[in-house]
């Protein structure tokens, strides 16, 4: 048997260890095409940089909603902690795209090929991720802002005192801010790989991508900087 043969065996996770039957490596390894049916040696890297970044979505997303939860019981310290690793995990989202980079255009032309018309816009993460925006954004301001009796000018300014209210809503900007960074580091992928004036597999302009690089999921906790800036 080739060395390549016996490598892509071990590769298929066949193995019946305790580690193997946990992790389901059989069943998680078929998530990629055969070895033998890549279009190119790209392509496992291009396939499982966006399955890994579909499983960090869904663990972002679940932890959101574990987050909805805290935050109506007003357990500050672990919201903050949560969010912490939500960070963390979406700073290694923007890494992992980092590795695309180093496929050349040529290559992703080929890829390209067989992807159909799947678009980035049918992403279930991210699209898990976009419907937490709404809930994260009322239940911060019914259980920590008292329904805006208290408001995010009293927290950042008139009342400041760095309190659970103001490092909370940190958390929330720091999400939003990583979010665009994200955004904007996969709008810079695409323009290295395939361009800028031209259009995605579903026909649609890639430009259209520059929307949500500038999208705030929470622009009230980024107006108020400029307004304190303003005041003075
Ligand atoms: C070379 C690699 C990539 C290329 C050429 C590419 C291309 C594109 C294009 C052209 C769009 C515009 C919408 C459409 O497809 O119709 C898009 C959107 C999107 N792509 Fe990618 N993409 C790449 C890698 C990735 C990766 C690794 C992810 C992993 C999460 C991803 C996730 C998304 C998402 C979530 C959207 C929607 C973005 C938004 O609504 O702001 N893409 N991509």
């Amino acid at each position: 048997m080739l060395h390549k043969d016996i490598i892509y065996q071990i590769l298929e996770g066949r193995g019946d260890t305790d580690y193997e039957k946990y992790l389901d490596t059989k069943n998680l390894f078929l998530c990629q095409k055969s070895f033998y049916q890549l279009s190119n040696s790209d392509e496992l890297m291009f396939q499982i940089i966006h399955q890994v970044e579909e499983l960090w979505m869904k663990h972002i997303s679940f932890t959101l909603l574990n987050i909805l939860d805290y935050i109506q019981l007003k357990h500050s310290n672990k919201i903050i902690t949560l969010f912490k690793r939500i960070h963390i995990n979406q700073q290694l989202m923007i890494d992992n795209l980092s590795i695309l980079e180093t496929m050349s255009p040529k290559d992703y032309q080929v890829i390209r090929k067989g992807l159909g018309n799947g678009s980035g816009f049918e992403s279930p993460g991210f699209k898990a991720i976009l419907k937490n925006v709404e809930p994260l954004w009322n239940n911060f301001v019914e259980f920590y802002l008292n329904n805006e009796t208290d408001n995010i000018e009293k927290i950042y300014n008139s009342n400041y005192c760095h309190d659970y209210s103001y490092l909370i809503a940190e958390s929330l900007i720091e999400f939003d801010e990583l979010f665009q960074n994200f955004r904007y580091k996969h709008l810079k992928l695409v323009e290295r790989t395939i361009g800028i004036d031209t259009t995605s597999l579903k026909g649609a302009p890639v430009k259209i991508l520059n929307k949500g690089v500038n999208t705030h999921f929470f622009p009230k906790l980024w107006e108020i900087r400029g307004f304190m800036t303003n005041q003075v």
